[in-house]
C-alpha cells in the first residue's frame, strides 16, 4: 500500500485533483493507493494560521508520494505566499529534479505551422532546488529613491552535477544543456564544467549545449529536434510554460518534482490556481491526470501509467475534452471521458 498525500490547494487545484484521482482508481489502483487529503493555501492563511502548517509538513513527508493542485488566491495579498508553500515543500524534501514532459497528444494541439509539429516529445528536466529561487539576497534602503535589491543565483558543483547525470540517465538519444554562460559567466562556467565531466561520462549519448535565448528560439522553430533539455531553474520554469504551450496549452502539461534518492515525489499541472477560471467548472483536467499517472510510474505501476495517458491521448483525439483544448465538456465530463477510454 502507498500512502498519497493528496494537496489539492487553492482555485482550480481543488477541481482538477478530485479528478486525477477519479482516474487513477479507475485505473485499478484503488487497492494500491492510501489516499489523504490535507489543506494547504489560502483557507488556512484566511483563518490566521500559516499556508502549510508545521504539523501538515510533517505528515506530508511521510508519504511515498504527494499529489499537488495550486496555490494562489486573490484573497490573500501576500503574492509569495503560493511560491513558500510550494518551494518550502521542494526545498526542504530535496526533489531536486523536475521533470516536465511535453509530448503532443494531437496535431491539432499544436500552435505551431504543420512542419514543425510532430512529433512534440521532449523532457525538460529542470533544477528544482537552487539557482536564482533559494531566496538569498536582500533589500537595502527599501523604500527610498535609493533602493537596491540583490538576487543571489546560487549555483553549487553537487547540484548541477546531479540533475545533469539525472538527465543524461533519463535520455536514449541526447542531451541539451541548457545555460547563459556567454553573460554570466560564473554560474554558467560551473554549468559549463559540470556538462563536459558528465558528458564524458555518458560516450554514448550525444550533448549539445545551447543559451537560453537561443533554445527558446529553437524550441518554437522546430521542438521535435529535442528530447532532453536540462537547464537550472528559472530557466526550466520558463521553457516549461513555452513547452507546455506546444502541447496544447497550460491545461494540459504535467509534472512530477522527485528525488531520484530518496524516492520522495511531488506531482503537480503545470498550471496554477487559475482564480480567473475556477469555480465555473472549466478548468481542464488533463495536466492533473497526467501528473497522477507519473506518479504512479514513479510508485511502480508503469502499466496503469501508460493506460492512463493512452486514454487521455484518445479522449483528447476524439475532442472529448474542455474548451481550451477545443471539446466543450466541463471539468468532470473530461474526466470521466478519460475513464471511458482506459480499457483501450
Ligand atoms: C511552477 C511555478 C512556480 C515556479 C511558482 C508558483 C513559484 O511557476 O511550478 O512552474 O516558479 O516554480
Ligand atoms: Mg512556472
Amino acid at each position: 500500500m502507498n500512502k498519497i498525500a493528496v494537496l489539492p490547494g487553492d482555485g482550480a487545484g481543488r477541481e482538477v485533483v478530485p479528478e486525477a484521482i477519479k482516474v487513477l482508481r479507475a485505473a485499478g489502483l484503488a487497492e494500491q493507493l492510501a489516499v489523504e487529503e490535507f489543506e494547504v493555501g489560502a483557507e488556512p492563511v484566511l483563518r490566521g494560521e500559516p499556508a502549510l502548517s508545521d504539523s501538515t509538513f510533517a505528515q506530508v513527508r511521510q508519504a511515498d508520494a504527494i499529489l499537488f493542485g495550486a496555490v494562489g488566491d486573490p484573497r490573500v495579498s501576500n503574492v509569495g505566499y503560493a511560491a513558500q508553500v510550494l518551494l518550502r515543500l521542494r526545498f526542504e524534501l530535496d526533489l531536486y529534479v523536475n521533470l516536465r514532459p511535453a509530448r503532443l497528444y494531437d496535431d491539432r494541439l499544436s500552435p505551431l505551422r504543420e512542419a514543425a509539429r510532430r512529433p512534440v516529445d521532449l523532457l525538460v528536466v529542470r533544477e528544482n532546488t537552487e539557482g536564482l529561487y533559494v531566496g538569498m539576497g536582500g533589500r537595502f534602503k527599501r523604500g527610498t529613491p535609493d533602493e537596491l535589491a540583490v538576487q543571489e543565483d546560487v549555483n553549487t558543483a553537487r547540484g548541477v552535477t546531479r540533475i545533469l547525470d539525472y538527465a543524461f540517465a533519463r535520455a536514449r538519444r541526447e542531451v541539451c544543456m541548457v545555460d547563459k554562460s556567454n553573460a554570466m559567466a560564473f554560474a554558467g562556467g560551473l554549468w559549463q564544467d559540470a556538462f563536459a565531466a558528465a558528458r564524458a561520462r555518458h560516450p554514448d549519448l550525444d550533448a549539445r549545449h545551447l543559451y537560453v535565448d537561443a533554445a527558446a528560439m529553437e524550441l518554437v522553430r522546430d521542438p521535435t529536434q529535442f528530447e532532453v533539455i536540462v537547464t537550472g531553474n528559472l530557466f526550466g520554469d520558463i521553457l516549461s510554460d513555452l513547452t507546455a504551450q506546444l502541447i496544447g496549452g497550460m491545461g494540459v502539461a504535467p509534472s512530477g518534482n522527485l528525488n531520484p534518492d530518496s524516492g520522495r515525489g511531488l506531482f503537480e499541472p503545470v498550471h496554477g490556481s487559475a482564480p480567473n477560471l475556477a469555480g465555473k467548472g472549466v478548468v481542464n483536467p488533463v495536466g492533473a491526470i497526467l501528473s497522477g499517472a507519473m506518479m504512479v510510474e514513479h510508485l511502480g505501476f508503469g502499466e496503469a501509467a501508460k493506460r492512463i495517458e493512452n486514454a487521455v491521448a484518445t479522449a483528447l483525439r476524439s475532442g472529448e475534452c474542455t474548451r481550451d483544448v477545443g471539446g466543450s465538456l466541463d471539468t468532470a465530463q473530461a474526466g470521466d471521458a478519460v475513464v471511458k477510454y482506459l480499457g483501450d
